[in-house]
C-alpha cells in the first residue's frame, strides 16, 4: 500500500501538553501570564532580540509592525512580490501602497540594487522576507534604510534560528515578525511574535498590543489605572496556545538540528540532477545560515513543475508551489504599485515545488528522494 506523505505534519515534542495542563492549574488562560512571559524570554535568547512579544500570529505581527512605522495615506513601503499575502496586508490595512520589487535570482530574496532604485519621498519603509528561511542582504538592505532615514522590517516569519553573517534573524532590523504558524519550524497551530531592537519602540508596541492602552505599565504599577491612549488592536495569543508554544521553544534547538539534516539530505540526492541541468536546488545565499525550513526544487518551465507535482500526487506525495505574485493578484494591482514587469518572481513562481519538510519525516525522505528522482528522470 502506497502510505500518504503530506508536506507538514505536526510533531509534538514532549512537554506541550503537560504545559497546558500546567497553565489550566495555574488558573490564567487570558493572555500575558507565566507562559506568555516565558515564551517571550526564550524568543528574546533565540533571536538576540531585547524586547517579544508574542501574538496570535505573524499577520498580526505585521499589523503591529505597521501601526509602530506610522504608515499612513501615500505613504510608500518597498517588499517583495514573491512573499505571502500578510507582508502586503499589513501595509494596506494603514492606508498605505506596497511597492512591489523583484527578487534576486540567486537568493529569491529581494534584490537591494532594486530596493535602492525605488526609493522615493514617499517611502517610510522597507519590509524584507527572508525567503525559505535565509535572511536577505541585511547590511545592503540597512545601508538603504539608514540613507533615507526608513523604517526597517524583517518579515521572518519563516527564519527563526537563522542566521546572516552570524547574527540571528529578528535581531538584523528595527523590528521582525516570527510565524509560529502549523506549517513553520517551531508551531502553535496559529501563532506569532513581533521582535522589536529599538528601545524606543518598546512601550509603544506594548500600548498596541494591548488594544491601545497602557494596561502593561497598570500590570508592573507604573500607572494606577489604564486608559486608552492609542490605537491598538487585541494582538496577544491566551495562555494555552503560549503553553503550547513554549514546550516548542524550548526544543528549538533539536528541531534546528533535525531539520537542517533533511534539508543537506536533500541537497545531496538532487546534486546529480543539478548537475544535468534537470533542476536547480534551494539557493543558500551567501552569508547565510539556514534554519531547515524548507527545501524546494526549480524546474525548467511551468509544464515541466506542474507536471511533477502531478505525478508526485499520484504517488501520494504532497509537493505544493507558491507564491501566486501580489503584484499581478487581483488585490495587488488595486492596493499596490510595481514601475516594470517582475520578471525573476513570475519565473519562480511558475517553476518552483516544495518537498515535505517536517520533524518526524523518517525515513519517508527516502521515498520522497526516489519518488522525485524517478520522476525527475522522465522529464
Ligand atoms: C513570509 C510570510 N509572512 C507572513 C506569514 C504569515 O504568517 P501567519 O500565518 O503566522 O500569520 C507567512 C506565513 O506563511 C509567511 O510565510
Amino acid at each position: 500500500m502506497v502510505r500518504h506523505i503530506p508536506f507538514n505534519r505536526l510533531s509534538l515534542t514532549g512537554n506541550e501538553i503537560k504545559y497546558i495542563r500546567d497553565a489550566v492549574r495555574l488558573g490564567q488562560l487570558a493572555s500575558d501570564g507565566t507562559y506568555t512571559g516565558k515564551c517571550q524570554e526564550m524568543i528574546c535568547k533565540l533571536t538576540t532580540s531585547p524586547k517579544a512579544l508574542i501574538t496570535h500570529s505573524c499577520t498580526a505581527a505585521l499589523e503591529m509592525a505597521a501601526v509602530l512605522c506610522d504608515l499612513g495615506p501615500g505613504d510608500e513601503v518597498i517588499m517583495p512580490s514573491f512573499t505571502f499575502v500578510s507582508t502586503a496586508n499589513a501595509v494596506v490595512l494603514r492606508h498605505a501602497t506596497p511597492i512591489f520589487v523583484d527578487i534576486a535570482p540567486l537568493t529569491l530574496n529581494m534584490d537591494p540594487t532594486e530596493v535602492a532604485k525605488h526609493v522615493t519621498p514617499r517611502t517610510r519603509a522597507i519590509f524584507v522576507v527572508h525567503y525559505a528561511g535565509f535572511p536577505a542582504d541585511m547590511d545592503a538592505l540597512s545601508e538603504i534604510a539608514k540613507a533615507h532615514d526608513l523604517m526597517l522590517v524583517e518579515d521572518a516569519a519563516q527564519a527563526l534560528g537563522a542566521t546572516y553573517k552570524g547574527r540571528l534573524a529578528g535581531s538584523l532590523g528595527d523590528m521582525a515578525t516570527l510565524s509560529f504558524h502549523e506549517t513553520k519550524n517551531i508551531t502553535s497551530g496559529e501563532g506569532g511574535a513581533l521582535t522589536l531592537n529599538r528601545e524606543n519602540l518598546f512601550e509603544r508596541a506594548e500600548i498596541i498590543c494591548e488594544k491601545g492602552t497602557d494596561r502593561s505599565q497598570f500590570s508592573s504599577g507604573q500607572v494606577d489605572k489604564y486608559t486608552w491612549v492609542d490605537v491598538g488592536s487585541s494582538y496577544s495569543p491566551g495562555e494555552l496556545i503560549a503553553a503550547y508554544l513554549y514546550a516548542q521553544l524550548e526544543a528549538h534547538d533539536t528541531i534546528l538540528t533535525r531539520r537542517q539534516a533533511i534539508f543537506d539530505t536533500y541537497m545531496q540526492a538532487f546534486a546529480p540532477f543539478e548537475m544535468q541541468e534537470k533542476v536547480t536546488r534551494t539557493k543558500v545565499p551567501p552569508h547565510s545560515v539556514g534554519n531547515g525550513h524548507m527545501f524546494y526544487l526549480r524546474l525548467p518551465d511551468l509544464e515541466a513543475r506542474n507536471q511533477f507535482i502531478k505525478e508526485m500526487g499520484k504517488r501520494d506525495i504532497n509537493t505544493p508551489f507558491h507564491y501566486v505574485p501580489l503584484h499581478s493578484a487581483p488585490a495587488g494591482l488595486r492596493f499596490g504599485r510595481t514601475t516594470g514587469p517582475l520578471p525573476v518572481t513570475d519565473h519562480v513562481a511558475d517553476t518552483l515545488v516544495r518537498l515535505p519538510m517536517y520533524f518526524d519525516l523518517g525515513s519517508d525522505i527516502e521515498t520522497v528522494i526516489s519518488a522525485a528522482s524517478d520522476i525527475l528522470q522522465t522529464l
